[in-house]
């Protein structure tokens, strides 16, 4: 098909041009110099993008599901209990990374669509007498369902519970694209991958540790080798890694943090706020319903659209791939065959999202949902002209 496929999933997202010219370079020796600049310019643009000057950042090759398991075993010792809270797929996988360590995950179970509840947390932690949690696992944006947790809200609970535990948040769908801070919220580990806000490639695990963190790191003892993440520190402050990283994805990340420099994080913020809002605009204008409930937990980088009634929404899905060559993101776990998303996030401006959406009502009409061709678009462009 001639044109560019048009990938409006929720990450991987589309990788802009400049990044892709970054890294077509020659493969340079990762023990040398010019590396050592590279992994600082790196190290220091990531502390940036996570809002921290105390933290500390360790990167791997991997991907999101390998920073949960470095979160864990970094942090945590088999037979820890931990409270993990569970809105949806990705929420549900962090806390099984946990127990596959022999750590007692006490699931603090929330509906596919809401938001974690801070004040179910304060009243869990108030009866933990003994001391016993260890650590808070969040998903700051659950990318399953479109739904954006307050973690202010929860650091603030923990606090007013006078509570210890590690607060340890995965931004894997929300770093870059939704204002988080590290410090300033109180984070211990914040994990990520490239894929999504930084508009990279996979292929990196990422995360963003406290110094409580680190602490913690030399109690824990789940086992460990390749995510053990004191040698990371420990050469990384000479410019390298305890094993080959992926050199090619850090001239990407570099580039991808000037790009995020020069449009400034507010402002790139701001742009993911916007386009959202056009896209659930667009979306309820096509008289579908959005699956996260509460307005104020509505995500910017992705809208999970509930499908009507006697419609799959992977068959939608794979007829719209199909015939326009278009990826939408499948209904996960508990909402399989229930939804698709529509992903917002990374590289993307006023017109590639209104492309998506023409893309999303061709397709539902095509597929028989009865709707009003242009009552979408019109909507998102309505409000986009503000
Ligand atoms: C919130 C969240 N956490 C974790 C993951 C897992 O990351 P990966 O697929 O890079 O292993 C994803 C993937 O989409 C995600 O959205």
């Amino acid at each position: 098909m001639p044109g560019r496929p048009l990938l409006q999933i929720p990450g991987p997202t589309l990788v802009p041009e400049r990044i892709v010219r970054a890294m077509s370079q020659p493969i340079i020796d990762h023990r040398g110099p010019k590396f050592a600049a590279l992994v600082e310019e790196c190290l220091a643009g990531l502390k940036s993008v996570f809002q921290t000057e105390r933290g500390h950042i360790v990167l791997y090759p991997g991907s999101g599901t390998g920073a949960w398991e470095a979160a864990v075993v970094n942090t945590l010792s088999p037979g820890d209990r931990v409270l993990a809270c569970v809105n949806g797929h990705f929420s549900s996988g962090f806390a099984k990374t946990a127990a596959a360590y022999g750590v007692e995950c006490e699931r603090l179970e929330v509906e596919y669509g809401e938001g974690v509840p801070a004040d179910r947390i304060e009243e869990r932690l108030w009866r933990d007498e003994a001391g016993e949690i260890c650590a808070v696992l969040v998903v700051h944006n659950e990318t399953s369902t479109g739904v954006t947790s307050n973690i202010p809200a929860i650091r603030a609970a923990i606090d007013r519970a006078r509570h210890p535990a590690l607060l340890l948040v995965d931004t894997v769908s929300s770093l870059a694209s939704i204002d988080f801070r590290l410090d300033a919220w109180g984070v211990d580990v914040a994990l990520t991958g490239p894929q999504k806000g930084l508009m990279l490639p996979p292929g990196m695990a990422i995360l963003a540790i406290s110094e409580r963190a680190v602490s913690a790191s030399e109690k824990a003892k789940c086992p460990r080798s390749y995510w053990d993440w004191q040698p990371v520190l420990e050469r990384n402050r000479r410019g390298e890694f305890p094993y080959t990283p992926a050199t090619v994805l850090l001239f990407g990340l570099r580039e991808a943090i000037a790009m995020l420099h020069e449009e400034g994080l507010p402002n790139v913020f701001a742009r993911h706020g916007r386009l959202a809002e056009a896209c659930r605009r667009a979306v309820r204008a096509m008289g579908l319903e959005i699956l996260c409930r509460n307005p104020s937990e509505h995500s910017n980088t992705l809208t999970a659209v509930v499908m009507p009634p006697g419609f799959d929404s992977d068959d939608f899905i794979r007829h719209a791939n199909k015939r326009l060559d278009m990826s939408l993101g499948v209904g996960l776990g508990a909402v399989k065959g229930k939804v698709f998303r529509i992903g917002h996030l990374g590289s993307l401006n006023e017109l590639d999202l209104l492309g998506g959406l023409a893309g999303v009502e061709m397709m539902l009409r095509e597929f028989g949902v009865p709707l009003r061709l242009g009552a979408g678009l019109a909507a998102a462009e309505e409000f986009l002209l503000g």
